[in-house]
């Protein structure tokens, strides 16, 4: 069973017990069905109070059966039930009532909620909308322009604002289901208000669909589901209960088949798994309760603030006096800025910085559990800084670098206690980017690994364990990218036209937007290190940019031009010049359609060698490292996902076609075995 039934006096208590999270499984469907008929059946019981055991309230439909043709009871079917049950059901909620877990509590008379838990229907975020009647009943309580900018938006309410908004009739002062009893007693002696669907739904004003239209046109980028769920919102403004319902369901099961919001269901189990990988199962982590960082440039402060902001005191050592005021200048920057957008208090900005102890003496590290070394990119100096933190850490001190491109190995080597170090490779801006690479080295012992991913969750951040090699899983990647953006300008595309394709993709920027907003010259340093160890990396536009000094937006042009003080790119006719000088003329149109095949296609050979060399483990962790370290759209899923449901061998066709046309270099050896091994397909 996946509910008791217990009394207090004339109110039933049904506790719903499906852990982790009482998801709405088919057994669960089944139980609050035969639970509603009992209870109807039942003459001493006048009211039923709907809770969970656990650590939270329904939250949501059992995701990991929409994999599977829907199985009755359907879940529209048992929230019926409840709501025409003979006695009043009142929820009592506590954690998170979301998605089917909102509509349930919809369905009840009643909801009362514990201060602090969270409602919402965040199905769109899943690729679906809500399907059990949530597009129908809620508009019919809290009026249609609060209830559409939930279900579009998909992010949850706390219950302070859930009352204010009328979608909770208490806040439970103590005991929660003590509370709703005291509730049910009450509104017992009350004529009881109709319910949901009995509701008269009053429609939005004329302008409200047109605005937020245009809002989720603009946020969504290229996400299915917010707009249908709009679509499905708009009409059910006129249509009965019923039938607005008929028209969500069919969406939904359509929804729920459809390719977005399968990848959805990837990413969203792909990071559930990533903080537990199973070689640390068992293995505790060390204690942090002080961090320090070296370094306080670009990522030590954002790494400073990530640290701060989950609460942990830093001590931020710099090289000299000066360039530690500007260390605490730059984390100062980073909460101002958080300030100015309304996400922090000026209180809260004091508090952040008095927990932080800026510093150039390295005794100032004595007490700290982890330190992140941020310091240039440059291994001498790097391996200078080891050597201090060696002789003034604690032997049991985690010491972690932040390098992109070096040798952990070779930073690290003749460190005292090698066990104790790591690669923590944090993504630019460190306080907002959700990545974490954690790179062990050959010594790193497994509770140093542990502690990795440990603080990964602390900071809530998305943990991927990568292996050594140049750019390790991310950056490595984003070198083909690169390279075949490029090739691409040599074959015929223009910046702007590669750049609008890989936007219309989903990505929030192209790639070579991107380059000039963060330099040339950072790829270009790589690129001469490469070449120093024998390598030939492709860059023969960018090698001539960085030649010119045209670096990006800071020296006022790069792969575009940028007037003074003005961020927007134009098409530069110096490299439109240049790249006639290299390729040549006349060169091949190409479709947007092509672009994104012949970034995309090498970027999946890439991530599938990564794999077959251990740099990654596994396929999802790919697609982590792009979905949360390069904005690659979520509801596509990551690269690795996309090739799955296209299947390896139409993959391979693929790139060896645009191999063939000079627009990709050939397939690598680990994509031809997974082709090989792919079964093959009736189609
Ligand atoms: N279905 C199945 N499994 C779920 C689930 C769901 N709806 N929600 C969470 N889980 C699982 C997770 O996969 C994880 O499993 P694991 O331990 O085996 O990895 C476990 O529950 C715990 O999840 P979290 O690690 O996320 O736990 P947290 O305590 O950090 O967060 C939560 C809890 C806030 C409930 C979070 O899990 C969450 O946001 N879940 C998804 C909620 C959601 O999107 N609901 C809508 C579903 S769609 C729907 O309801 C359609 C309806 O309209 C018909
Ligand atoms: P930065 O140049 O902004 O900051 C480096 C800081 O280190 C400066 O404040 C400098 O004063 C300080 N420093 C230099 N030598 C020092 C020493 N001996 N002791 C103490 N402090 C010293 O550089 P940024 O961008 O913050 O990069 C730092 C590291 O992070 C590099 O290894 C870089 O590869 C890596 N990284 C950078 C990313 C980015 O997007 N900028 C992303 C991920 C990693």
């Amino acid at each position: 069973m996946t509910l008791s039934v217990t009394r207090a006096g004339d109110i039933a208590i049904v506790t719903i017990d499906n852990p982790p999270v009482n998801a709405l499984s088919r057994a669960l469907r089944q139980d609050l069905l035969s639970a509603a008929a009992s209870l109807d059946a039942d003459t001493a019981v006048r009211a039923v109070v709907l809770c969970c055991a656990g650590r939270t309230f329904v939250a949501g439909a059992d995701v990991s059966e929409f994999g599977r043709p829907p199985e009755p009871p359907h879940l529209p079917d048992v929230i019926a039930r409840i709501e025409t049950a003979a006695k009043p059901w009142i929820a009592a909620i506590h954690g998170t009532a979301l998605g089917g877990g909102l509509e349930l509590a919809l369905g009840c008379r009643f909801r009362v909620a514990v201060p602090g838990a969270q409602l919402g229907l965040p199905e769109v975020t899943l690729g679906v909308l809500p399907g059990a009647g949530g597009t129908a009943r809620l508009p019919r309580l809290i009026g249609m322009e609060d209830a559409a900018r939930m279900i579009t938006g998909g992010k949850p309410v706390p219950a302070e604002k859930a009352r204010a908004l009328g979608l909770i009739d208490s806040l439970a002062e103590g005991d929660l289901v003590t509370a709703a009893c005291c509730y049910a007693t009450k509104v017992l002696t009350q004529p009881l208000p109709p319910v949901l669907s009995e509701r008269v739904l009053q429609p939005a004003d004329a302008a409200f669909w047109p605005a937020l239209e245009a809002d989720l046109r603009k946020s969504a980028r290229g996400a299915e589901a917010p707009l249908r769920a709009l679509a499905v919102l708009r009409a059910g403004e006129t249509l009965p209960f019923a039938a607005a319902m008929a028209q969500e369901r069919t969406a939904f099961l359509e929804l729920r088949a459809s390719d977005q919001a399968a990848a959805l269901r990837h990413v969203f189990f792909a990071e559930r798994a990533a903080p537990r990988p199973a070689e640390l199962k068992g293995i505790a982590p060390r204690p942090i309760a002080v961090a320090g960082v070296v370094g306080g440039g670009t990522m030590g402060a954002g790494i400073a603030a990530a640290l701060r902001d989950a609460g942990l005191p830093v001590v931020l050592i710099e090289r000299d006096d000066a360039a530690a005021a500007r260390g605490l200048a730059n984390l100062r920057a980073i909460y101002q800025g958080a300030v100015k957008r309304g996400r922090m208090t000026e209180a809260a900005l004091a508090e952040r910085l008095a927990g932080v102890t800026a510093s150039t003496d390295y005794a100032a590290l004595a007490d700290a559990d982890l330190v992140i070394e941020a310091v240039f990119e440059d291994l001498e100096v790097k391996r200078a800084v080891f050597a201090e933190l060696a002789r003034h850490c604690r032997g049991d001190a985690v010491l972690a670098t932040n390098t992109s491109y070096l040798d952990p190995e070779a930073i690290a080597a003749g460190l005292p206690g090698p066990g104790r170090f790591l690669g923590l490779h944090f993504f630019s801006p460190a306080h907002v980017m959700k990545l974490l690479e954690i790179v062990p080295g050959r010594d790193t012992a497994p509770d140093v690994l542990a502690t990795g991913f440990a603080l990964a969750q602390r900071l809530g951040k998305i943990p991927v364990r990568a292996g050594i090699c140049d750019g390790f899983i991310g950056n490595r990647m984003l070198k083909t990218t690169r390279a075949q953006a490029e090739r691409l300008l040599l074959a015929g595309a223009s910046p702007a036209q590669v750049d609008a394709a890989m936007r219309g993709f989903g990505l929030p920027m192209g790639p070579f937007e991107a380059q000039d907003l963060g330099g040339l010259d950072i790829a270009a340093f790589q690129r001469q290190a490469a070449r120093a160890r024998g390598e030939t990396p492709f860059a023969p536009v960018a090698d001539r940019l960085c030649a010119l000094n045209r670096l990006g937006q800071k020296t006022g042009g790069g792969w575009y031009d940028y007037a003074a003080g003005d961020r927007r790119p134009r098409s530069s006719p110096q490299v439109e010049a240049l790249l006639r000088d290299i390729a040549g003329a006349p060169r091949q149109a190409l479709t947007d359609a092509e672009i994104v095949e012949a970034i995309l296609l090498p970027m999946i050979d890439e991530g599938v060698t990564i794999l077959q060399e251990g740099i990654a483990l596994r396929p999802a962790d790919v697609d982590l490292v792009q979905v949360h370290g390069y904005g690659f759209p979520r509801w596509r899923g990551g690269p690795l996902h996309m090739a799955e449901r296209q299947g390896w061998r139409a993959v391979l066709a693929r790139l060896a076609a645009l191999a063939d046309r000079g627009l990709a270099p050939p397939p690598g050896a680990a994509l031809r075995a997974m082709a090989a091994d792919e079964a093959p397909t009736d189609s």
